[in-house]
């Protein structure tokens, strides 16, 4: 099987909080080792001993001081650790990586959500990445409605409050995420495959197998 290909796939799961990627890309991860492939999953940001620290700095509420142009740097700063200590390694050895979240997310959260621009976040990528980018992006595409309930939920769940000013500023945050990736898939629709996120995960898990075998078959 391909475990023994001498450059592997990278492959990305994108997609706003409450799409279900995380979930998507568990299951994917385990379908692909039932196949015979031999997969390594990782996170943005973290992935890394260094990633995860820079994770507790961009995560941490009290940090809300935090600049949004240092936080885009961080972003790119875990991710370049990335690439030299896990992602490079593992394609070398012929490996499947699977990350949830890249360089997308920071497309779509920083260049269009924060609105600092896309420019910067493409040119950030050259530095941090060196060119080296998604083989197939996963995109799980949900309604702006469904992600906000799915994200309410999921707060209440932890027992996090949400005001309604905050709701609010959410929808217009999570409204240009999103066309962050309506953008990206109308720039590179080779590369960035749109799954509907709505139904069951299983349902979902079906299309995102069905994008893989297309990919498969045009690529190994
Ligand atoms: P996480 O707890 O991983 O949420 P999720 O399960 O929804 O991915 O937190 C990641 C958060 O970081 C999420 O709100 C998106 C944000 N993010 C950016 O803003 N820019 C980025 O480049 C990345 C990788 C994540």
């Amino acid at each position: 099987m391909s475990t023994t290909r001498q450059q592997g796939f990278f492959i990305t799961f994108e997609g706003a909080d409450g799409s279900g990627k995380s979930t998507q890309m568990r299951l994917f991860a385990a379908r692909l080792r039932q196949a015979g492939h031999t997969v390594v999953e990782t996170v943005e940001p973290g992935g890394t001993r260094i990633g995860g620290a820079i994770r507790a700095i961009l995560l941490n509420p009290e940090n809300h001081d935090l600049s949004p142009r240092a936080e885009l740097l961080l972003y790119f700063a875990a991710r370049a650790q990335n690439v030299d200590q896990l992602l490079l390694p593992a394609l070398e050895r012929g490996e499947i990586v699977l990350s949830d979240r890249w360089t997308d997310s920071t497309y779509a959260y920083q260049g269009h959500g924060r609105q600092l621009g896309t420019d910067v976040v493409v040119e950030l990528d050259h530095v941090a990445c060196r060119g080296h980018r998604p083989d197939l992006t996963i995109w799980v595409d949900i309604d702006l409605e469904t992600g906000l309930e799915r994200a309410r939920a999921r707060n209440a769940e932890t027992g996090a409050s949400a005001e309604s000013r905050m709701d609010e500023q959410a929808r217009d945050f999570y409204a240009r995420v999103r066309q962050g990736y309506v953008e990206l898939e109308r720039l590179d629709p080779g590369r960035i495959r749109r799954v509907e996120g709505a139904g069951t995960p299983e349902e979902v898990a079906e299309r995102v197998w069905a994008e893989w075998r297309r990919f498969e078959a045009a690529h190994v």
